[in-house]
């Protein structure tokens, strides 16, 4: 029986809907079809946190101005495997997809390569830059930092983003290996998403609340307040994102705000990322990498399984299998992100998207 929540939608007909929306507010076509295209990748891949549901947060940032509808990348420095750029303060999926195709086109040249970015704002899902960089037979890594927002590992006021991590890698007959995730126990995202749609709880270890106590009330939970994953592990990975992404990209960082601009602190867009590859040819050879990764997946999945354990996933595997799956049947969105969004849409002549 039909999901009365959520309404299913062609992903072309959200595509096509999302532009219009964002060419309304001054986004050139071409760089409005990649920031689209980074929003409707993640829906397809069941990434519900960065898909449409980014939609209004975008189009608040363009209309209050603090995030410029054209996308201007300039080069601040270029010694060939290592390049600086500054994203403008446009979009960060337009740097982005800018930062990983001069990433790639470096790591061919020169065995490895590494593209930082300052000034950029939001990239939405990381994998949607590693993913195309693993295709293209790199080992391809990004990660990047963001607002001020969550807490040092014990602490109560917010230092550091979600700070994401991803890297990805190709495989022969297997599909590619791609790890995507927020060094908090989920994308804070999750959580605004689960507020959007009235879920009553999250689960456990997510999230605490304003106070810094656990909590599993949607409505108490701060997306601000989020638990590190695996306590100060996954904080100490994002020390590392926080490090490359700022001090070493020459971006904000932490309290340290290194350009003026209107919102600083926890309201900060202006941040920045690294992107890392590595010519998988200049290592063990592409072919035999493949290979091997083919090898090293099948013995995964062939692993005796725990208890209650029906199936042995590599990361990427649940997404490569979403987006089959979603591509052919549509996208379930939830009536409330469908009614918000055909309220923006309504501003620019648009009938309802549902
Ligand atoms: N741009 C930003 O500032 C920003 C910030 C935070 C998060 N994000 C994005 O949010 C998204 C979600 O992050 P998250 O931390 O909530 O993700 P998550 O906790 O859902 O983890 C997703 C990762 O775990 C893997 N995975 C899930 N179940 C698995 C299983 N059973 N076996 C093996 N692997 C499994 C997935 O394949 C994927 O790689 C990511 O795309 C991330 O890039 C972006």
């Amino acid at each position: 029986m039909a999901d009365p929540s959520v309404v299913l939608l062609d992903h072309q007909d959200l595509r096509h809907y999302e532009i219009a929306i964002l060419e309304g507010l001054g986004v050139p076509l071409d760089q409005a079809e990649i920031v689209v295209d980074n929003l409707v990748e993640a829906d397809l891949r069941g990434v519900d946190s960065h898909g449409a549901h980014l939609v209004e947060l975008y189009v608040a940032r363009l209309r209050s101005g603090h995030l410029r509808p054209v996308t201007e990348v300039t080069v601040i420095r270029d010694d060939g495997a290592t390049v600086m750029l500054d994203g403008g303060v446009g979009f960060g999926q337009v740097a982005g997809v800018r930062a990983m195709e001069l990433a790639v086109e470096r790591a061919k040249a020169h065995g490895v390569a590494a593209v930082t970015v300052r000034e950029g704002t939001h990239l939405g899902a990381l994998a949607y830059y590693t993913l195309p960089a693993a295709e293209a037979g790199c080992f391809a890594m990004a990660v990047q930092n963001g607002p001020a927002i969550v807490p040092p590992y014990g602490g109560r006021s917010g230092i550091f983003s979600t700070n994401p991590f991803s890297w990805a890698v190709p495989a022969g007959e297997e599909l590619p290996v791609v790890y995507d995730i927020a060094t908090t126990a989920v994308a804070g995202n999750k959580i605004l998403l689960a507020k959007k749609r009235g879920d009553p709880t999250i689960p456990e270890g997510w999230a605490n609340d304003v106070h810094g106590r656990p909590t599993t009330d949607t409505e108490t939970a701060s997306a601000q307040n989020l638990c590190w994953f695996g306590g100060y592990k996954g904080f100490g990975i994002a020390l590392l994102v926080e490090v490359l992404s700022g001090i070493v990209a020459g971006s904000s960082f932490g309290h340290t705000e290194q350009t003026e601009c209107e919102l600083v602190g926890n309201r900060r867009l202006a941040k920045g990322w690294m992107f890392l590859t590595l010519d998988l040819e200049r290592f063990c050879g592409v072919d035999r990498f493949r290979e091997q990764m083919d090898q090293l997946i099948r013995d995964v999945h062939n692993t005796e399984r725990a208890e209650g354990v029906d199936r042995i996933y590599v990361p990427g595997e649940i997404e490569h299998e979403n987006r089959a799956e979603r591509l052919a049947s549509g996208i379930p969105l939830p009536v409330a992100l469908v009614e918000e969004i055909s309220a923006i849409g309504a501003d620019f002549g648009l009938s309802p998207l549902a």
